[in-house]
């Protein structure tokens, strides 16, 4: 045996095994360091948006040239359930713009969103005294890559197919996935469910759940006494990346991930959980023996927008109209190109976030081989494989999609759009 073979816990080997998201994040770090000429329509980078950009410039000035709370945000831990002072301020914002019955014992602040369901799903779900075993429940497949390997040990999650219908009528290629509530209702009588859980916008598909269809899962949890768990990663409050009318929901059962990513500071790592003061307290206990404290320089970058209250009007007045106006761009090559290239295809309806779900139906090879055919031509997209776990049954449904990330610059994307037509109709 090699003697550096060292053997890795249960929990080690699930970890530090070949998840989707590892391979995602490689290749997108990859492409966007040394390979400059890849046309980078994976991954989930948000746009460099220009005003954004201009904005948090203008705050890195103010944050060096006020020395005192540049020293103070550098050489100090915050508290482990976040600076106290950003924690007030989101949380007076939250209470008197939505109305919402929470204080700052409701707040937790996470490496990331990505950190917070770590956190949140191993706490919550997973095994329990008595050899009891309980899983979270995705009401609607397909849902997020990150998710997927993030249960320290056994099967954490269980899925639902939704309802899908191929578009109707001339010309029609926009579809929509919506909940089975029969499935929702018939996962939560069958299994022993932890909480219920899904990104809205939907990462990857763009989907923007209904506001009723938010009441009935909010509806259901309550009735079962388990937590509904919405990621706001690209939602409302902010960074507000929605183009439906869809109200934010909360209620005391709820617990909501918002995070400072989309808004422009990926970099920054920092998400806020708001939640049940048991749930917030535990966050914080968990990061504290993770990590001691969260990075700092995401809350103070983002505290006076939360102390005016200008951080709700960046979405609504930057972001969305910038990446409505990708998505339109987006759709109509995806139409052009696909169109001539006399492919079976359709975009799912683009609600909000960064991307495009594109169903090539009856494609005759797994989207798996189709991305590493695109990667060698210089176009990386994901898989739509990687976004169908839990499900109790296969679905070949499951090998017909991609995820396109249409906030690249238009030459990128429309590039990228003419060389998957060509290598779909090809394959
Ligand atoms: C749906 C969803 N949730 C959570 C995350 C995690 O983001 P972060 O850790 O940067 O907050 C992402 C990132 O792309 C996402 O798409």
């Amino acid at each position: 045996m090699n003697p550096h073979d060292f053997p890795f816990s249960l929990a080690g080997q699930k970890l530090a095994g070949r998840s989707g998201i590892l391979e995602l994040m490689d290749d997108l770090g990859r492409a966007m360091t040394v390979e400059p000429d890849m046309r980078m329509l994976g991954g989930g980078n948000p746009a460099a948006v220009p005003e954004m950009q201009a904005l948090l410039r203008k705050r890195m000035h103010e944050l060096t040239a006020d020395t005192a709370s540049l020293d103070r945000m550098l050489g100090n831990y915050d508290p482990p359930q976040g600076n106290p002072r950003f924690l007030a301020a989101l949380a007076s914002l939250l209470k008197r713009t939505f109305g919402w019955d929470i204080g700052p014992q409701n707040l937790a602040i996470t490496t990331g969103g990505q950190s917070a369901f770590f956190y949140l799903f191993n706490l919550l779900a997973g095994r329990f005294e008595g050899g009891r075993r309980r899983k979270v429940l995705l009401p609607l497949a397909p849902e997020y890559i990150g998710y997927a390997d993030q249960g320290l040990e056994g099967e954490l999650f269980t899925t639902c197919r939704p309802h899908i219908t191929w578009p109707q009528g001339e010309g029609g290629r926009i579809f929509k996935y919506t909940i089975d509530f029969a499935a929702v209702e018939d996962a939560l009588r069958r299994e022993d469910i932890a909480c219920i859980a899904v990104s809205r916008p939907t990462n990857p598909t763009g989907n923007v759940l209904t506001d009723d269809e938010v009441a009935r899962l909010s509806a259901l949890a309550a009735q079962h006494g388990i937590p509904l768990i919405l990621d706001n990663a690209y939602g409302s409050p902010f960074p507000n990346v929605i183009f439906t009318d869809a109200q934010p929901h909360w209620a005391p059962h709820v617990i909501l991930t918002l995070s400072l990513s989309k808004l422009g500071l990926p970099g920054t790592r920092t998400a806020i959980v708001v939640a049940p003061e048991k749930i917030a307290s535990a966050l914080a206990a968990m990061t504290a023996i993770v990590g001691l404290a969260n990075g700092n320089i995401g809350q103070q970058i983002a505290l006076p927008w939360v102390e005016s209250g200008e951080i709700l009007e960046l979405g609504p007045r930057i972001l969305r109209p910038f990446y409505e106006e990708k998505s339109r761009a987006a759709s109509a090559w995806t139409r052009e190109f696909f169109d001539a290239a006399r492919v079976d295809w359709a975009l799912h309806a683009s609600e909000g976030a960064f991307f495009h779900w594109l169903w090539l139906r009856g494609l005759r090879i797994p989207t798996r081989e189709l991305y590493e055919r695109l990667k060698a031509r210089k176009v990386l997209v994901v898989p739509g494989e990687y976004f169908f776990f839990g499900l109790r049954e296969d679905w070949p449904h499951s090998r017909e999609c991609l995820r396109l990330n249409f906030s690249q610059p238009a030459n990128v994307v429309r590039e990228g759009l003419q060389i998957i037509a060509e290598e779909a109709a090809r394959s």
